[in-house]
Formats: structure tokens, sequence, C-alpha cells
């Protein structure tokens, strides 16, 4: 047996670990906590095509205030990472791809590459659905196609797609666009295993990811409902995937990568003391701090925090100071009283 779980790439993957793209969650400070704990590779949160093409063409005072670049940095503590991006013209999603790669985007920073860019085709927010992007794609899979085809041509790193399994229970569509987005030149495919109308909610079809995986001759990611190692291990089993995207398991819980690392070498878990989560949560907050400023980075820090104190006691109480704490001092003074 390999002792790689599969690659993307040139890039390995052990245990086939990813953190998975977040919008407003996984910005550099939370993949970096991620990636210490075992999360092999990381994906940006989902960054607009179309942002990234008008803002290049912009005055160079508009690229200064960017609210797109940031999320587009790749830091050379957090690599491999692959870019997200979000649209549906074929042209627009190329252009912005090429930009990220050779870093000729407006506000560009970032000391190192993408391991490579990955296409949203999943998003169920109101506002993309309308525009025809992230999980409208599903219902349109030639242009999604098109889409891949289009980025492919114009990168000369790896590709790779985030999908639902379908539009809504009557339009299930997992496998039949999988096979057109690898022959449109996916090197990779992950599948959140449920449908536009399912949203977030409990219930993950492992059945429409295994289908994925026994089609296609590229990796497969499984995703879903991920919360626990026995999680990890059940997803893997049912739909013989090759890597796992963890989202809202690691919210909070940052160890979830530890335990099933230590789950797929057969090792026992020690979870970590209440002063490790504090202290892990100050930390990141710090970082949020000195990375987006004071203003933005403790706005953005507060429901993090939060997630990290689910379920000690105390935390409801706790969770109502943090919310109103009027600075960083004093959120590190409400967690600390925790422990
Ligand atoms: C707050 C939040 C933000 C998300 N942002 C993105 C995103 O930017 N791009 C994307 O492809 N999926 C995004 N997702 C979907 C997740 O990546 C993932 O597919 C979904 O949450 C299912 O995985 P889970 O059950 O492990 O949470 C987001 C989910 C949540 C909860």
């Amino acid at each position: 047996m390999s002792e790689f779980a599969f690659a993307i790439g040139d890039v390995k993957l052990r245990h086939g670990l990813m953190l998975a793209p977040l919008a407003g969650v996984s910005d550099h400070p939370f993949r970096a906590v991620c990636r210490r704990l075992g999360a092999e590779y990381t994906v940006s949160e989902m960054v607009s095509a179309k942002s990234l093409c008008y803002e290049k063409k912009s005055r160079a005072a508009v690229a200064e205030r960017s609210k797109t670049a940031p999320l587009a940095e790749v830091h050379a503590d957090d690599v491999p990472m692959a870019i997200q991006i979000f649209g549906s013209e074929p042209e627009f999603m190329a252009e912005a791809a090429a930009m990220l790669v050779d870093g000729s985007y407006a506000g560009c920073r970032s000391a190192a590459r993408p391991a490579a860019i990955d296409i949203n085709m999943g998003c169920p927010v109101h506002k993309i659905v309308s525009n025809g992007e992230g999980s409208a794609l599903t219902r349109d899979i030639p242009l999604a196609g098109r889409i891949v085809r289009a980025v492919c041509a114009a990168v000369s790193i790896p590709v790779t797609v985030k999908i639902r399994i379908g539009f809504d229970a009557d339009h299930i569509c997992a496998v039949e666009m999988a096979r057109e987005l690898e022959a449109a030149g996916a090197a990779a495919i992950c599948v959140h295993g449920r449908t536009r109308e399912q949203m977030y909610r409990p219930g993950v079809d492992l059945e429409q990811i295994a289908a994925v995986k026994d089609a296609l001759h590229i990796p497969v990611i499984g995703n879903g409902d991920i919360y626990s190692a026995e999680d990890a291990l059940h997803m893997k089993r049912e739909t013989g995937c090759d890597g796992l995207m963890i989202a809202r398991g690691a919210m909070g819980n940052p160890w979830l990568f530890a335990e099933i690392v230590a789950a797929m070498e057969g090792r026992a878990f020690a979870p970590p003391t209440l002063e490790e989560r504090i202290e892990t949560a100050i930390g990141q907050m710090r970082q949020m701090l000195a990375e987006k400023g004071e203003r933005v980075g403790f706005a953005e820090s507060k429901k993090q925090m939060a997630w990290y104190i689910h379920g000690v006691k105390g935390a409801a109480e706790a969770r109502g100071r943090l919310m109103t704490a009027p600075t960083p001092d004093e959120v590190e003074r409400v967690l600390r009283g925790l422990i």
C-alpha cells in the first residue's frame, strides 16, 4: 500500500486530511491552527473571480483597499493551500485563476503560490445561486465543464472542483457532473454529499460520494458531517474516498484533525486540556488582530472565541460577556476565567 493517501499534482497527502473552504472562517490564523494539528492541505475562503478581474482594471488606489486580495494571500507557512474561486463566466474564471497563479492581481502580497485552483460549484447562498454561481452550476453541467476547461487552459497548476450532489432531490447529478469535470481536466473533485436544497442539514448521502468515487479515475474527496474520528473512518469506509474535507467539525475544535490522524495511525488520542483550548483560542485571536488590524480582527475573532468554549462549564454566561467585551484584553480575561 502506498505511503500516501493520494496526490494533487505533486502535492502528496499522507492522511488525506483537508480543511474545507469556509467563508468568514478559514482565514490564515485559523488555517495555521488546523495545519499545526494535522490538516495537511487547506483551501482559502472563496474569492470572487469577477472582483479580482475588476479590481485589476480599477485604479491603484482602489487596489490598496482591496477586500479580495487578502482572501487570496498564500502565506509561506501555509502551504500546500488551494485558492478557491467562484463565478459563472469561463473568461473571468480563467483570467482570475491566471492572476492568482502568477501573482499579478491587484494588492497581491503573497510570498508563496497556490498548490491548486479550486472552483466553487457548491455554494448554496441565494445571492450566489441567483447569479448562476456556486451550486447553480449543478443545473448547467455543460457550463460547469466549460469553466473547468477554461481555467485548466489558463494555469499550469492542478484545478480541483468542489460540488454538491445536485440541486435538489429531483435533480441528483453528482456522477454525471463529476464525469464531465474530470473530462474537462479537473485534478480532483470534492463532493459535499448534500443537495443545494438541503443547505447544511444533517444527513449526508454517502452513496452518492461512493458512486462518484467508482465513476472517476482522479482522486475524490468526501465532505459532510465529519465531527469525530469515527465519522471520518465511516466516510472513508462507506465511500472509498481518497481524502476527507472537514468544515464545521473543525470550527472551535481544530483538534479534530489530530484525533483523526491518531485513529488512522491506530494511536490513542489525548484531547486538549481546557488550558490548551483557551491558549490556542487566544493565540488565534492575537494573530487575527495582527493580520487584520484591531477593529476588523477583533470583531471577526469573537465568534471563533465563542466556538472554542462550546461545552465548557460556564460557557453560556462567558459567551455573553465575550460578545460585549470592549477590548481583546477583556476577551482574554473572560476566557482565562473559565480555567
Ligand atoms: C460558515 C461556512 C462557510 C462556508 N464557506 C464555503 C466556501 O467559501 N466555499 C465552499 O466551497 N464551501 C463553503 N462552505 C461549505 C463547507 O466547505 C462544507 O462543504 C460544508 O460545511 C459541509 O461540510 P461539514 O459538514 O464538514 O461542515 C461553508 C460552510 C460554512 C458553514
